[in-house]
């Protein structure tokens, strides 16, 4: 069964009393554990379809399906709950809460979900040595450098396991090592859940990894890298 489908999608936004047609027609199914790297020029509509996917923003037309879940029947609460659960969001720009630790900003979802005290100490040990990030547990993110700061963002947005992963250039701003460490850690940690991800980038490095390329193109979703000259 495919972990997500999109059917006749559309979204437009309005200025000035226009409508302004940023993603027309996106039709797209997704296998459980696959990766898919996801590419377009810049205001192409990539962060505007993974916010679609992930219910922050609203379509009005065609559907997207989640497992069993079809995302135009849920009002804004319940898209905000099924997020929290099924979906890990990971932001080009870390957006960790900076008034939290490196500990309490991965764990804030699995609080937020009642997770039991005694099983979310020991998926929180898990978690930060995976990330490599034991030693900075306490520390908040403005002391860590943007690829710990990554990291947390991963972890937070892995440790309640979901069945889907969207990533919005997560090594955009990372140099080229943190950058690879950062990317091996997500594609290692996504496979091992066999969660599947949607990955934006500019990198033919991070889609050689994906196992399925696609380019946003003219507000159209293509196969393969389109139109780029790497
Ligand atoms: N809520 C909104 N209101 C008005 N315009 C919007 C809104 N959201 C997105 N846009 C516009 O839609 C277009 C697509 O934006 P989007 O952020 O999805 O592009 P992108 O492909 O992620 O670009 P980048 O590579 O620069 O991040 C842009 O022209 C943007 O200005
Ligand atoms: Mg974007």
């Amino acid at each position: 069964m495919a972990a997500m489908t999109i059917d006749g999608l559309h979204w437009s936004y309005e200025k000035g009393g226009l409508h302004i047609e940023v993603l027309r027609d996106i039709s797209l199914s997704i296998r459980q554990g696959e990766i898919i790297a996801l590419l377009g020029k810049s205001g192409s509509g990539k962060s505007s379809l993974l916010n679609l996917i992930a219910g922050i923003a609203n379509f009005h037309q065609g559907e997207i399906r989640i497992g069993e879940h079809r995302l135009s029947q849920f009002d804004e609460e319940q898209r905000s709950l099924f997020r929290r659960r099924h979906i890990g969001f990971i932001y080009q720009f870390f957006n960790l809460i900076p008034t939290l630790t490196v500990a309490e900003n991965i764990a804030l979802v699995l609080e937020l979900n009642a997770e039991p005290r005694a099983s979310l100490k020991p998926k929180m040990q898990k978690m930060l040595l995976q990330l490599d990030l034991l030693d900075k547990s306490d520390d908040f993110p403005d002391v860590l450098s943007g690829g710990e700061q990554q990291r947390v963002a991963i972890g937070r947005a892995l440790i309640h396991q979901p069945a889907l992963i969207l990533a919005d250039e997560p090594t955009g701003n990372l140099d080229a090592t943190s950058a690879k460490q950062v990317l091996d850690l997500l594609i290692g940690q996504c496979r091992a859940l066999n969660s599947s991800l949607i990955i934006v980038t500019h990198s033919k490095a991070v889609a050689d990894l994906a196992d399925r390329t696609l380019s946003l193109v003219d507000s159209r979703l293509l196969a393969g890298a389109q139109g780029l000259a790497w």
